[in-house]
């Protein structure tokens, strides 16, 4: 069964995403341990909180044409075992993996994926699946 992201709201089907990408609360992992920091983890981290804070947070009013990414929280996390494909960075429940960031790419998880529900395709698919599903079952265990 191919198992590869679609779109966000195909994945929707299989992850519980959203149809409205507005109206799930999503916390943006950012992995900020030293593999990931010595890529550039901490540019992407500071380039996804910066536009969050400016674009998606709730005190911009909730969902709406203001906020169209809805209610978004980019937090650090201590590794996702995935170190030689960082900066790696997670959007959860989408369970969407993203490897290799580089600060433009920050861009494209806020423009495409945040905004729009779209996975940005070219920065998923490099992480063995059994690493994938395991970090992601911690995270629905509330491990982060
Ligand atoms: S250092 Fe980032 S995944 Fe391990």
């Amino acid at each position: 069964m191919d198992r590869g992201p679609e779109s966000a709201s195909n994945a929707g089907a299989v992850t519980g995403l959203a149809e409205n990408p507005a109206e799930a609360k999503k916390l943006v992992f950012v992995c900020m341990n030293v593999d990931c920091r010595v890529r550039g983890a901490s540019e992407v981290m500071e380039r996804l909180s910066t536009r969050v804070q400016n674009e998606c947070s709730q005190a911009n009013g909730g969902a709406g044409a203001d906020n169209p990414c809805g209610n978004v929280d980019v937090r650090p996390y201590m590794c996702f075992g995935g170190c030689h494909d960082g900066p790696n960075v997670i959007v959860y429940p989408d369970r969407v993996w993203y490897a290799e960031v580089k600060l433009e790419d920050a861009d494209k998880i806020v423009d495409q994926h945040l905004k729009k529900g779209e996975i940005v395709k070219p920065l998923t698919g490099k992480i063995e699946k059994g690493l994938e599903d395991m970090i992601f079952n911690l995270l629905d265990f509330g491990i982060y």
